[in-house]
């Protein structure tokens, strides 16, 4: 039952197969206005960001008629219809672009000969469900989407100058842990499992690294114990503190490797988000704006299923909508079970600029 319990929740990172019906669009237009400014740290001196990892920073590389992140009502608050982020709008990605002065967001990899975003902001390789090693989702893990990117350079879409000043996003949000207890992999194996994962996270950052990408961002693993799927059965009151000490040891490993690699690199190009400590603060109602708990209850999700066979975006048979929408998404720290709402980003976003502006090529 307990593995049933965390297949569940897991489950839910994954995404797929989830049909919908129509919705009504809401428009949040108000109290945005913050979004659209220009970054006073802005200046970095990067100019191409090439992203990889799962769907805490997909921007559409999913499959278009499977994804949920593809169906309403995703992207209701940005773009205004389904535009393939696991979120009613903007994603860590989109924030990050805008920091490094990038005005859209670099093009998915699916969507590169399309033709309607530039090669020259650099690239989105992340496919949400994916791991560093492979998940419960066919599509390409982590290695794999570096191979897209080594590719692209053998080719000569991008050359070692344009590598040499850009930076990569790199999100691990836990997918690979998912996988690994879907697969009847046992609580005791779980620390063995976490060194693993760390030690290919690893490996892929270093690689990403020689490629000629000279600074290296990853982030941090949120407190996966904090998601809606696992404080659903408190009623959003509690996190699970089983999941958050697993995730710690990640955190630390993690921690410990990246000081690795920047002592035996030159330049010291490895750098850890902390969105973890910004996961935390913010669903303690602290945050970026001490003293102003702006999400009503942060551990609640804006979109949910009527019950627990049912996740946002869900529908049955014929057509009916199976989940609700509150009424004001940028209240809601958590969009879905598993994933931030715009209004959660941009003030996890806001909690990392101290961190964020470290980050620059001179
Ligand atoms: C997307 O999924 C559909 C339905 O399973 C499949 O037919 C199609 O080949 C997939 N497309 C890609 C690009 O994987
Ligand atoms: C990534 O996927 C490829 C193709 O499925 C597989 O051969 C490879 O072993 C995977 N890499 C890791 C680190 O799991
Ligand atoms: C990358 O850029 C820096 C600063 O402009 C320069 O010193 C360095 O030689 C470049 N490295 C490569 C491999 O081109
Ligand atoms: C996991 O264990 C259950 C019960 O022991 C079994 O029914 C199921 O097939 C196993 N799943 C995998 C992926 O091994
Ligand atoms: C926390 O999660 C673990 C499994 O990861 C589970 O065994 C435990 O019952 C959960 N605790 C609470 C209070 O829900
Ligand atoms: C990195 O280098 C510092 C200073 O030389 C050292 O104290 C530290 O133990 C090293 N860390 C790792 C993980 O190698």
């Amino acid at each position: 039952m307990e593995k049933q319990q965390n297949l569940v929740f897991f489950i839910y990172f994954l995404s797929f197969f989830v049909l919908l019906t129509g919705f009504q669009v809401v428009q949040c237009s108000s109290h945005h206005h913050h979004h659209h400014h220009q970054h006073r740290f802005s200046s970095a001196g990067i100019s191409k960001l090439f992203v990889f990892g799962d769907s805490y920073v997909d921007t559409g590389n999913n499959n278009k008629t499977v994804a949920r992140s593809w169906k309403e009502p995703y992207g209701i608050t940005f773009p205004g219809k389904p535009a393939g982020r696991f979120s009613d709008g903007r994603v860590l990605t989109d924030y990050v672009a805008s920091f490094i002065g990038i005005k859209s967001g670099p093009v998915p990899y699916v969507l590169r000969n399309m033709g309607t975003d530039p090669l020259s902001n650099g690239m989105n390789f992340a496919y949400g469900g994916t791991g560093v090693f492979n998940t419960l989702t066919l599509d390409p893990n982590m290695t794999t989407q570096i191979d897209f990117l080594q590719q692209l350079l053998q080719d000569g879409v991008y050359t070692k100058d344009d590598l040499n000043s850009s930076m990569a996003l790199v999100s691990a949000a836990g997918n690979d842990y998912t996988a690994y207890l879907a697969k009847n992999g046992t609580t005791e194996g779980l620390p063995a499992f976490i060194t693993s994962v760390v030690n290919q996270l690893a490996l892929n950052l270093k690689r990403i690294h020689e490629l000629g990408i000279r600074k290296v961002v990853v982030t941090a693993l949120e407190p996966l114990g904090c998601l809606p799927q696992r404080t659903a059965s408190s009623f959003y009151q509690q996190c699970n503190e089983t999941d958050n000490k697993a995730v710690d040891l990640h955190n630390l490993l993690l921690q410990q490797a990246v000081e690795k690699l920047n002592n035996e690199s030159k330049d010291a190009g490895f750098v850890i988000l902390d969105i973890h400590g910004a996961f935390l603060s913010l669903l303690k109602g602290q945050g970026a704006h001490p003293g102003i708990s702006k999400f009503e209850n942060p551990l609640k999700p804006c979109c949910v299923g009527v019950t627990n066979e049912f996740s946002c975006g869900s529908v049955d048979e014929s057509g009916v909508k199976k989940y609700t929408v509150c009424e004001n998404p940028e209240l809601a720290f958590f969009w879905d079970d598993v994933h931030p709402a715009q209004e959660g980003w941009f003030e996890v976003y806001s909690a990392l600029q101290a961190s964020l502006s470290q980050i620059h090529l001179g």
